[in-house]
């Protein structure tokens, strides 16, 4: 009885916005609770924000603290989660997940290996960037698309490139550029799929099949993406 209420007070905090839809149902995706901002972390991953600015221990903490509430659901080995070459999270064997965070929000999406290689996440206030950021994001596709849909988010195409990048990184362990690949959004399901364009020199693993989502809130625009090896069957 006791468990029952504390998961259902604690899915009322986690969950203040339902962003399942983002991911297949074997993806745990949890929104950070206040109280994870500032619960300390183990001393291994501790280590890793000494001395760094209050702001950046508070989304550090946030992000661990939540992907750890997410894998001891999932019944996952407990341990640290530290910090690969490229700042990727180093998730239990046979584990995925993705952290994102921006001012007043942390979200963190954890699976078991499976039908999912691979994902991403990534949540951005509704503001738009700045301008001298905005022009070296965006194709001159993209750039069209969006003057024909002036009500789409500002950072849509800027999330869904962080997200697609977490997604990839993992795989094949290199960046790679803002406008090396366009974007192509189906506004009416919130999903999006992308093509390399002529200058880009990644070769994307060619068996796996890419699914990108959003969703938007009153505040935030959340992206998803994620690799199977086989089509889902999902919506
Ligand atoms: C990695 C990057 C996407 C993170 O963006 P951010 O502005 O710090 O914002 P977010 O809060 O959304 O994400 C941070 C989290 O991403 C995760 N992350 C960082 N680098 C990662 C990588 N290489 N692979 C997967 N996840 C990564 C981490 O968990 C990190 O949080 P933590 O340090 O607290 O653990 C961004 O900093 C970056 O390096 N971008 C360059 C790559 C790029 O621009 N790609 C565009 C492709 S078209």
């Amino acid at each position: 009885m006791l468990i029952v209420e504390f998961n259902v007070i604690q899915k009322a905090r986690f969950q203040m916005t339902d962003l399942s839809s983002l991911f297949p149902p074997s993806v745990i995706i949890t929104i950070a609770s206040n109280e994870m901002w500032s619960t300390p972390l183990c001393t291994e991953e501790e280590q890793l924000i000494e001395g760094a600015v209050e702001k950046r221990q508070r989304e550090f903490r946030a992000g661990r603290n939540a992907a750890h509430a997410i894998l001891n659901q999932l019944n996952a080995p407990s341990g640290p989660i530290l910090r690969g070459e490229k700042r990727q999270p180093t998730w239990p064997a046979g584990f995925l997940g993705s952290i994102t965070h921006c001012r007043e929000r942390c979200v963190v999406a954890c699976t078991k290996k499976g039908d999912l290689l691979s994902l991403g996440l990534d949540v951005e206030p509704l503001s738009p960037l700045s301008k001298g950021i905005a022009r070296y994001i965006d194709t001159p596709e993209e750039t069209q698309f969006k003057l024909q849909h002036e009500t789409l988010p500002a950072r849509l195409f800027f999330s869904a490139k962080e997200s697609l990048y977490k997604c990839y990184y993992p795989l094949i362990g290199r960046y790679f550029g803002f406008q090396s690949i366009n974007l192509n959004f189906d506004l009416s399901r919130q999903r999006f799929q992308f093509t390399p364009t002529s200058a880009c020199t990644i070769r994307f693993p060619e068996n796996l099949i890419f699914h990108g989502r959003y969703q938007v809130d009153d505040k935030h625009l959340y992206t998803s993406c994620f690799l199977t090896q086989k089509q889902t069957g999902l919506p």
